[in-house]
């Protein structure tokens, strides 16, 4: 694709659709805008551009296609795979304006939501209408829910709700020529015709814009237990996840930390009320959530008996709903820690949740072979781990030629046990060039081939998921 860089014509019309405000040229918004959360990437745009409706997206998609200028929606910019990054330039389209919350519906607990609202924003205003939106990425507090159905993300709840496409009902979208479609309807089941809801959830946006989502939602639940099982063997903490399971329990969240994961957090938290044992190599925490306190004490006691078939340590059950915060606090910070140790390439491997102890046990094979020190940790209840690569004092050519054929191998082995590259963060730009690991070149040609059904001209977030495009 060969695309047309912007020219002073070009801003004029941004102007004059959006007003001077909400055009930017200045440094400080192209650097704003050119990175997210992943490692260390910048992609610079040549403009950022603020519409505050869908006729204002409308208006500029149709321009920007029949011109050729690359188009990035971007949310808050807390992506790990670089989705929201301008690979090719043009312009970013940046949501934030898009912040409003339409329409709570209670009698049939559904949300119509703009997608540049904090997704835990959205979770607290339907909370006071007593509903509930369980997926809760790490970065909740931060992460725009239009972002969020973009990346179909997770989060630990999603070991009991499901994740973002659990929710998704239907979706306003701009179509890269302008056209503005709704893709399906407010209903909780739906077989007419091909789900175009779902197809788009999850297609980074490399499909459509998203301007309004409609959600789901559940009654909210009123009580939650929260355990810190501390394991001697990271690869037992692992196998005592599907224990919990095959005991009959299905925890609301069950994360999974290697030892240096927490430590780290500890250390960037600062907190000082846990100590970590010398020989604690890894910790469970494990939630359970219901309307019934004696029946999650119950299970409770249920799973905490499971964890003791293992070599553990203390178990600590949090006192109150203070120490349950802190300890959730550190858990959603290990990221964050981890990015600020060291320069790093995070892995998002998922693998059916059997395999797991043996997916953190070929993690550690690898990096042996290929030199390199890996902290593990994720969303363990769905075979999730983050698998984050540090570079510490490895040297430049190592990093950038032994470590990708590291993670290369590391995806052949994911695949060969059912699994596949990303289960919450994406392809984006950082995992494109392993996609032929997962699809053989029928499939990558089938979605390649609906990209361009959609987007013709190619403008809509080039250089994502694909090699070539
Ligand atoms: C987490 C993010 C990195 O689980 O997905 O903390
Ligand atoms: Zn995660």
């Amino acid at each position: 694709m060969s695309f047309k860089n912007i020219d002073e014509g070009d801003l004029q019309y941004f102007r004059l659709v959006l007003g001077e405000h909400y055009v930017h040229t200045a440094a400080a918004h192209l650097q704003r805008c050119a990175t997210d959360e992943t490692e260390d990437l910048v992609c610079l745009p040549e403009a950022v551009l603020q519409p505050g409706n869908t006729h204002e997206v409308s208006q500029l998609m149709r321009y920007c296609n029949e011109r050729r200028i690359p188009v990035t929606p971007r949310g808050a910019g807390t992506g790990l795979s670089g989705g929201a990054l301008p690979a090719m330039g043009g312009v970013v389209l940046d949501m934030k304006r898009f912040d409003k919350i339409l329409h709570i519906d209670t009698r049939n607990f559904q949300v119509t939501t703009e997608p540049g609202v904090i997704t835990e924003v959205l979770q607290e205003t339907v909370r006071a209408h007593g509903l509930y939106y369980p997926p809760d990425p790490a970065s909740k507090g931060s992460c725009f829910i239009g972002g969020n159905v973009s990346e179909n993300s997770g989060g630990p709840r999603a070991v009991k709700y499901g994740v973002v496409k659990d929710y998704v009902l239907n979706l306003e979208v701009v179509l890269p020529d302008g056209s503005v479609i709704w893709t399906g309807a407010n209903v909780l089941k739906n077989a007419t015709g091909y789900n175009l809801t779902q197809l788009l959830v999850g297609s980074e946006g490399t499909l459509a814009v998203i301007t309004k989502i409609v959600l789901r939602l559940l009654p909210a639940v009123q009580h939650d237990m929260l355990l810190l099982a501390p394991f001697r063997s990271a690869v037992a903490a692992c196998e005592a996840v599907n224990a919990i399971f095959l005991a009959g329990y299905t925890p609301s969240a069950l994360e999974f930390m290697e030892r240096d994961a927490l430590e780290w957090s500890l250390r960037y938290t600062h907190t000082e009320w846990i100590t970590l044992p010398d020989d604690v190599q890894a910790h469970l925490l494990v939630e359970v959530d219901g309307n019934h306190p004696e029946t999650l004490l119950a299970e409770m006691e249920g799973i905490a008996a499971v964890v003791q078939r293992y070599d553990v340590g203390e178990l600590l059950l949090a006192e109150s709903h203070d120490q349950k915060q802190k300890l959730w606090a550190l858990r959603r910070k290990v990221g964050e820690a981890v990015k600020s140790h060291s320069v790093y390439k995070e892995e998002d491997t998922v693998v059916p949740r059997a395999e797991l102890p043996e997916l953190l046990r070929i993690v550690k094979e690898i990096g042996r072979e290929y030199g390199f020190k890996s902290v593990c940790y994720g969303h363990a209840g769905d075979g999730n781990l983050h698998v984050n690569i540090v570079k510490g004092d490895m040297d430049d050519a190592a990093w950038e030629e032994e470590v990708p054929r590291g993670i290369r191998k590391l995806f052949s082995e994911v695949v060969r046990m059912g699994g596949t590259l990303s289960g919450e963060h994406g392809i984006g730009l950082v995992q494109k060039e392993y996609m032929d690991i997962a699809f053989s070149d029928v499939q990558l040609d089938l979605m390649r081939r609906l990209k361009n059904v959609f987007d013709p001209n190619g403008i809509l977030n080039p250089g994502k998921i694909f090699v070539n495009n």
